[in-house]
């Protein structure tokens, strides 16, 4: 199926077919089934929610580093308990969704049996969407904390070099009708949509970020050039410091602008995350809190709206809307995209996606 949009052909791929495609490119490289499949599912369930900066289109950059030699796609991360709730995780340079999925795992594990697990990992790699972390522990019926950090995008606020990443914060809750699951990274805007001005020609608003020279830009070929900015100025550099102080600078990870960023092929990523799971029933019964959250989502929607909104949204609702339409109707790639995925699996001898 192929429709049009601004002169882009997309085609859509049902999420299963694009799952399996992602799976057999990682075997290619030698990761196991077991892993592959993580990883894979990783990307895929960013495409469905929408999230597509982070979904199958990342697999050139990513086996481009199992390529280089600096993300190894064998490896099993190492987990070394610390107390009864608390573990760390050296992710050995393998994929992030392979270390984040195993150390989520921990905590869940932690808190079943003690109310809380905190899983500190370091010498790990891009993780991807955070939500798929916290899923993971959302669907293990715990509550749960996902940070990481990343390589340098931002300046610190007030400055103009590249120092601090657009680091993710995420957390989660069971709830209903839908789990709260909070995603957010701490820049204005996602670069990605800066690339989207550059390419329809349009200008951008002044606070997105800065040109090679620090100034505030509102052309997105300039801002290319410079830095993000972060959102809320200072509030959302102080929250990338914060993914530093928690993921870097306490798990023995890179910190401090010292991530290497997923196209630089000289060293490993050593990324760390911090990642805690938490019982929700800790306090009160478990319908007591499933009825309270149920109360908090009733009195976020129906609230007043203001003027030309038509819908207020739980945080993570829009996103399952976007999955549930595209489990039912596939996931729209850009024909560019899906012929350069295809390039890419040609040169392993792996099927085309499509
Ligand atoms: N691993 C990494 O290093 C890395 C780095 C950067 C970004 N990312 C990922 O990129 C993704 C993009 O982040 P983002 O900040 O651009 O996301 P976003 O701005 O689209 O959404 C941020 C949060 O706001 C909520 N939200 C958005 N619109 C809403 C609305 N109208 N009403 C209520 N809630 C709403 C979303 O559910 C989400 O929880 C995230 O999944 C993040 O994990 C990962």
């Amino acid at each position: 199926m192929a429709e049009e949009q601004s002169q882009t052909t997309y085609v859509n791929v049902p999420a299963d077919k694009a799952r399996a495609f992602a799976q057999r490119m990682f075997e290619a490289y030698g990761a196991t089934s077991e892993d592959a499949a993580t990883v894979a599912d990783n990307l895929v369930a960013a495409d469905l929610r929408g999230v597509d900066s982070h979904g199958i289109n990342r697999i050139p950059s990513y086996v481009a580093r199992v390529r280089q030699g600096v993300l190894s796609a064998q490896a099993q991360p190492k987990l070394t308990q610390t107390t009864p709730v608390v573990a760390h995780v050296d992710g050995r340079n393998a994929f992030g969704a392979v270390v984040a999925k195993r150390a989520m795992a921990a905590a869940v594990d932690m808190a079943r049996t003690y109310g809380i697990g905190m899983v500190s990992c370091a010498h790990s790699n891009h993780f991807g969407m955070s939500a798929w972390v916290v899923q993971q522990a959302v669907d293990a019926g715990m509550m749960c904390l996902v940070f990481t950090n990343s390589s340098p995008a931002m300046p610190a606020w007030g400055g103009r070099e590249k120092l601090l990443g657009v680091s993710p914060i995420a957390c989660g809750a069971p709830g209903e009708p839908v789990p709260f699951v909070l995603d957010m990274a701490p820049s204005v805007a996602a670069r990605g949509k800066i690339y989207k001005a550059y390419r329809r020609g349009e200008s951008i608003p002044d606070d997105w970020a800065l040109d090679a020279e620090g100034r505030r830009t509102t052309d997105p070929g300039e801002a290319l050039k410079g830095v993000m900015l972060p959102m809320g100025g200072p509030k959302g550099s102080g929250l990338a410091i914060m993914m530093d102080v928690f993921s870097g600078v306490l798990s023995g990870a890179a910190y401090a602008g010292g991530v290497a960023g997923p196209y630089d092929p000289s060293r490993p990523g050593d990324v760390g995350h911090f990642i805690v799971a938490l019982k929700p029933d800790l306090f009160l019964s478990a319908d007591d809190f499933r009825a309270r959250m149920r109360h908090l989502y009733e009195r976020v929607v129906d609230g007043e709206k203001m003027a030309g909104v038509d819908r207020i949204y739980f945080p993570g609702e829009i996103e399952i809307l976007r999955r549930e339409e595209r489990l039912k109707n596939g996931i729209p790639y850009a024909q560019v995209e899906i012929d350069n995925l295809n390039k890419e699996a040609a040169s392993v001898g792996v099927q085309p996606l499509v």
